[in-house]
């Protein structure tokens, strides 16, 4: 059994990789696509979930990462910088320590996760707190790098980014045999959506799959412009990572649900709370709040009518749920220390 080569490896002939290139790798990519049967149940769908929190820095930030940070160092850039919600940043810096190159990450004030912040800070980054939103963010990091052409932009408005992202179609339907029948996955910056219906559009150009799902993309109901249809002048919402009020892929998103026949719909913050809970105590799989917007989609959907009982459901979960433990310790109360006694122990469990 050879071991996962990492995505550039496995698809290199479907990436934008010169051939004397070395690629930048941590083995990202090969993730796990689980079949989530509590979820199963709830909707009369076969869903299986894509667990993109098991990547190397913890989310699917790291299969645009490896690209492009592979080829930012090809093209003589010796340093990255960035704008985030706190992942990409931690992609960043890992794979810009990697390769070593400098790597700047510009992030929105007080608005990030904290093991987002401590992985950055972990790899060397350079960390750029900014008085403003992402939004803000990620103008200021378009501005610098068009002046100071040396410094390479590892945002997904950085075309190889979703060049590597949209290999997470193709390990789905590797793994099915087939594309399924609906796609559902958190929305925020639009990048991911925009790279899985080009994953799924050229294998099913190739004629590897005989159909492409249709794209479900689930927002905060606090950041939803896509759902709106204009921008959100001042996005909140609990899943940080998804606080975007002007996503840059604006129309890469729009294209995927007009052509897929698919919806963008908004999950309020107690919706988005109650499925990261349900996944982690049902499913086994902790995730952050941002990834279990698309769980909270995927519910609400099948309880609407929107999803009919009987297709084949991948719902992507981007990120790990250790990143933002804040968020699972929220309204915990205090743990009353006990004895060093087994029947103290059983009191607690109510078996005494
Ligand atoms: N889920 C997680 C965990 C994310 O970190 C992001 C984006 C998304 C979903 C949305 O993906 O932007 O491609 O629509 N995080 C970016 C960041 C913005 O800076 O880490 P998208």
């Amino acid at each position: 059994h050879t071991p996962w080569p990492g995505l550039i490896a496995a698809y290199r002939d479907r990436l934008a990789i010169g051939p004397d290139w070395t690629p930048i790798t941590l083995r990202e990519g090969g993730t796990p696509l689980l079949p989530a049967q509590r979820l199963s149940e709830l909707t009369g769908c076969e869903v299986h979930i894509k667990v993109e929190g098991l990547n190397p820095t913890g989310s699917f930030k790291d299969r645009g990462m490896t690209m492009a940070v592979t080829d930012a160092l090809a093209r003589g850039q010796r340093a990255v910088l960035c704008a985030s919600t706190g992942n990409t940043s931690a992609s960043a810096a890992a794979y810009a320590a990697k390769a070593g190159m400098t790597c700047a990450v510009l992030i929105p004030q007080g608005k990030i996760a904290m093991g987002k912040l401590a992985q950055a800070l972990m790899h060397g980054a350079k960390i750029i707190q900014v008085e403003g939103n992402f939004d803000d963010c990620l103008e200021l990091a378009r501005k610098t790098t068009a002046e100071f052409p040396t410094i390479g932009l590892v945002n997904s408005v950085n075309p190889v980014r979703i060049d590597g992202q949209k290999t997470a179609a193709f390990e789905i339907c590797d793994a099915l045999g087939d594309a399924p029948d609906v796609h559902v996955l958190p929305v925020g910056n639009a990048g991911n959506i925009t790279a899985y219906w080009r994953g799924y559009g050229e294998y099913y150009a190739d004629g590897l799959t005989t159909r492409r799902p249709r794209m479900l993309g689930v927002q905060a109901a606090g950041a939803a412009p896509l759902v709106h249809g204009a921008p959100v002048k001042n996005p909140d919402t609990i899943a940080t990572a998804i606080r975007i009020g002007s996503p840059a892929s604006w129309n890469g998103a729009m294209a995927a649900k007009e052509e897929s026949g698919g919806a963008f719909r908004a999950a309020t913050d107690d919706e988005i709370l109650e499925a990261y809970r349900l996944l982690a105590s049902t499913e086994g799989v902790f995730v952050e709040p941002a990834s279990a917007a698309s769980i909270a989609g995927l519910i609400a959907a099948s309880r609407d009518g929107w999803l009919d009982r009987g297709l084949t459901v991948v719902c992507t979960v981007t990120g790990n749920g250790l990143k933002d433990s804040d968020t699972a310790l929220l309204g915990m109360t205090e743990v009353q220390p006990i004895p060093v006694d087994p029947v103290a122990v059983a009191s607690a469990l109510e078996l005494a």
